[in-house]
């Protein structure tokens, strides 16, 4: 197989079809050329995936940046006020309590399940070197995320099987968990690699239905939830821990969406009408199992929150999720019926709260000898 058009760097692999080792993990190309940018590439590499220099995608480097300073631990934040609500008969109604249940419930395995999924499935195949450095450090926040679920099920109690196993027992929870499963089985099936358009769709798809859906979509009523009881000073140790968590969840949802994005800009043709079709219903049919999950968890309105609201609140999110990745919205405009949600998110405004921790955390990350 000979390609006048290959870059010295590459390696051509006898009978194989991207001629470049994409895992990173083969045979060295002893006397090989060196890596030009030119040559690096979101899926489908032909650059060594084992050099993270000369960079390419700033945007990858930033956000891992941006993660190693917002570094926290669950530990850090103190429970002993939800622990005296929780154990008070009086503390918190029967609604809130079921509530607050189904959402831990649903966030302690969503964590491991996003994480497996850049592991053994999203690593594999995005063949770009500063995305993995991101997606390490990605991966690494999944795990605090679990471990805050750990932890709060210690601190409050709380009965380890119930919490744990919910994705399996409740199935406004498992019918989440199960769609976006399908698309993560495809793709890290060993026999699966990107490189025609069907596999390549097939990994956007999945890129889709965990960054956009499970990250920007699915975990936002869970916020909304918890945050809401923050508000009125119930659980404030749980809500500190899920602005933690959504602060890095947002930058997970825009890592997800900035691939996606540079992925069509390099590959045009995978972006189809037909796929496009196909992602807005994706998202439409994932907007419906959120609604379907919020009914579940709150059957009564409580905390200025109700099903009908969290509809809405889902349509827009929805909608501005479309419009990111390229697509038209998929819902009548609607208005925010949080608005308070988005000051949650936006860092600057809350001052107090990470202003104080980003710089402990920046002043204290240098050794003291
Ligand atoms: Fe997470
Ligand atoms: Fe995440």
């Amino acid at each position: 197989m000979t390609d006048t058009l290959l870059p010295p760097s590459v390696t051509v692999v006898p009978g194989g079809d991207a001629g470049a080792d994409t895992t990173g993990l083969g045979e060295i190309a002893r006397g090989a050329g060196r890596v030009r940018v030119d040559d690096k590439s979101m899926i489908n590499a032909r650059a060594d995936v084992n050099q993270l220099l000369p960079m390419k995608y700033r945007w990858a480097w930033d956000k891992y940046l941006a993660g190693c300073n917002n570094h926290w631990m669950p530990t850090e934040v103190s429970m002993q006020a939800d622990i005296a609500l929780w154990k008070s008969p009086n503390g918190l109604t029967a609604d809130e309590r079921r509530m607050i249940k189904r959402n831990l419930g649903f966030f302690a395995t969503s964590e491991s399940l996003v994480a497996n999924n850049i592991v053994l499935a999203v690593y594999r195949h995005l063949t770009n070197p500063e995305c993995r450095q991101y997606l390490l450090r990605q991966a690494f926040e999944e795990a605090v995320h679990t471990h805050t679920f750990q932890y709060i099920c210690e601190s409050l109690g709380l009965n380890e099987g119930e919490l744990f196993n919910m994705y399996r027992e409740v199935p406004s929870i498992t019918d989440k968990a199960a769609w976006a499963l399908k698309h993560t089985q495809n793709i890290e099936d060993p026999q699966f690699h990107t490189g025609t358009s069907e596999t390549d769709q097939a990994f956007l798809r999945d890129l889709v239905a965990f960054y956009v859906v499970f990250e920007g979509m699915w975990f936002y009523t869970g916020f909304a939830q918890i945050l809401s009881l923050g508000r009125r000073n119930k659980m404030v140790g749980i809500a500190e821990q899920y602005q933690y968590i959504l602060r890095d969840e947002s930058t997970h949802l825009n890592f997800g969406i900035d691939c996606i994005n540079q992925i069509k800009i390099e590959n045009p043709h995978l972006w189809t009408p037909q796929l496009q079709a196909e992602i807005r219903q994706m998202l439409v049919d994932a907007c419906a199992l959120e609604v379907a999950y919020s009914r579940d968890t709150m059957q009564a309105g409580m905390l200025g929150l109700n099903a009908d609201l969290c509809e809405q609140y889902m349509h827009f999110i929805t909608n501005r999720r479309c419009v990111q990745i390229g697509l038209p919205p998929v819902f009548a405009e609607g208005e925010n019926p949080f608005p308070w949600m988005s000051e949650m998110m936006d860092l600057k405004k809350e001052k107090n709260f990470f202003e104080t921790r980003v710089t402990e955390y920046q002043s204290g990350g240098g050794l003291k000898w």
